[in-house]
C-alpha cells in the first residue's frame, strides 16, 4: 500500500525531528494540506512554513488544497517541488482547466471528492487525472471518525477507473486507520493518507509500517 502521512497532526514545534524519522520509514509520500478557513472551517499551513518542510522532506510531496479557486496557487505549489497537486472537486467551477493548468506545471493532477459528493460526477474527467482523492470525513481537521460509506465510494470508483481505462490511482484520506485501511484496500484503494493514526502513535514509524504492509 501506497502511505501518504499526513504532516497536520505532526508536532509543529518539532518539524525537523518529525521529518528525520518519516525520512527513514516506510512512507512514500508526504501529504500536506492547506486550509483558508473558507473553503473548509479551519486553516493549517501556508507556503511561508511548507517551503522549510519541503526542504527538510526527501520524499514526494503529495499537495491537498482545501482552498477556493486553487486553481490561483498552481505555481506557488510547483515551487514547492509537490509531485501531485489535489484540487477539490466542490471548489473548482471550470475543473477541466484546472486540471490542464496543473499538468503544464509539471505535477501530476488529483481531483478531491467531498463525501456528500457522488463518485459519478467524474465521469467525464477520470481519463484526464492521474488521481482521485475521496475524503473519509468532512474536511477540515484531523482525528476525525470515518464515514463507513466511504469503503462503497472505493469500489464504485475502481469500477468507473477499470471501465473508462483511466491509470487514476485511488487515494483516501481521513479516519484511516489499520481497521479501516484493511477495508479500504479491500475495495480497492491505491493511497492511504494518514494524519493521527501515525503522528500520534506511540512510535510513528511502526504505525506507517503496519499500513504499508496491508
Ligand atoms: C482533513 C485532512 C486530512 C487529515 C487526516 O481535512 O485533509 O489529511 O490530516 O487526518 P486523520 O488521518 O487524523 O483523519
Ligand atoms: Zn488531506
Amino acid at each position: 500500500m501506497i502511505v501518504s502521512p499526513s504532516l497536520l497532526s505532526a508536532n509543529f514545534a518539532d518539524l525537523k525531528g518529525e521529518m528525520d524519522w518519516f525520512n527513514r520509514s516506510t512512507a512514500d509520500w508526504l501529504h500536506l494540506d492547506i486550509m483558508d478557513g473558507v473553503f473548509v472551517p479551519n486553516i493549517s499551513f501556508g507556503f511561508p512554513v511548507l517551503k522549510h518542510v519541503a526542504k527538510l522532506c526527501k520524499k514526494p510531496l503529495d499537495v491537498h488544497l482545501m482552498i477556493v479557486q486553487p486553481e490561483k496557487f498552481v505555481q506557488e505549489v510547483k515551487e514547492l517541488g509537490a509531485y501531485i497537486m489535489n484540487v477539490h472537486y466542490e471548489a473548482c467551477t471550470h475543473l477541466h482547466r484546472v486540471i490542464g493548468q496543473i499538468h503544464e506545471a509539471g505535477m501530476k493532477a488529483g481531483v478531491t471528492l467531498n463525501p456528500a459528493t457522488p463518485v459519478s460526477v467524474l465521469q467525464d474527467i477520470i481519463k484526464d487525472v492521474d488521481l482521485v482523492l475521496l475524503m473519509g470525513v468532512n474536511p477540515g481537521f484531523g482525528g476525525q471518525k470515518f464515514i463507513p460509506h466511504t469503503t462503497e465510494k472505493v469500489k464504485e470508483l475502481r469500477k468507473l477507473i477499470d471501465e473508462t481505462g483511466s491509470k487514476a490511482l485511488i487515494e483516501i484520506d481521513g479516519g484511516v486507520n489499520q481497521e479501516t485501511g484493511k477495508l479500504l484496500k479491500e475495495a480497492g484503494a491505491d493511497v492511504l493518507v494518514a494524519g493521527n493514526y501515525i503522528f500520534k502513535a506511540p512510535n510513528p514509524s511502526d504505525a506507517c509500517a503496519l499500513l504499508s504492509a496491508l
